[in-house]
């Protein structure tokens, strides 16, 4: 628990130094600016780190990736939500979790021969 609350209170801090239009354009429509926690996504054949990300139910976050070698995809079905992940660019997506339970997140754009098995979980929680 302790662990945890030290990563949210990075991430967040984090967010504030972050001088990036879209963040700050995402976080000002809603609430301040340390409301909403950062988790930022590194992308790469075949894997995404992290590839379990904890979430609150009802507590927006901004996801940040990134890619670190070729095009990728992210996609959340249930939550119909997908962004291109490119090199060199960063790609910024709000999510709203609005309900509990265990989501998969995979890559949607053909990266290699381990594709298909470029995948992680989103867990919702109360
Ligand atoms: Cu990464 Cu497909």
């Amino acid at each position: 628990m302790k662990r945890t609350k030290a990563v949210v209170t990075m991430l967040v801090v984090l967010g504030l130094l972050g001088t990036v239009g879209g963040w700050r354009r995402v976080a000002s429509a809603k609430a301040p600016a340390s409301a909403e926690v950062v988790i930022h996504l590194t992308a790469k054949k075949f894997e995404y780190t992290p590839n379990e990300i904890t979430l609150k139910k009802g507590v927006p976050v901004i996801l940040e990736i990134t890619s670190v070698d070729r095009d990728h995809g992210f996609k959340i079905p249930e939550f119909g939500l997908r962004v291109d992940v490119k090199p060199g660019e960063t790609t910024r997506v709000r999510v709203l979790p609005d309900h509990t339970g265990r989501f998969e997140f995979r890559c949607d754009v053909f990266c290699g021969s381990g594709h298909e098995d470029m995948a992680g979980e989103i867990v919702v929680v109360d």
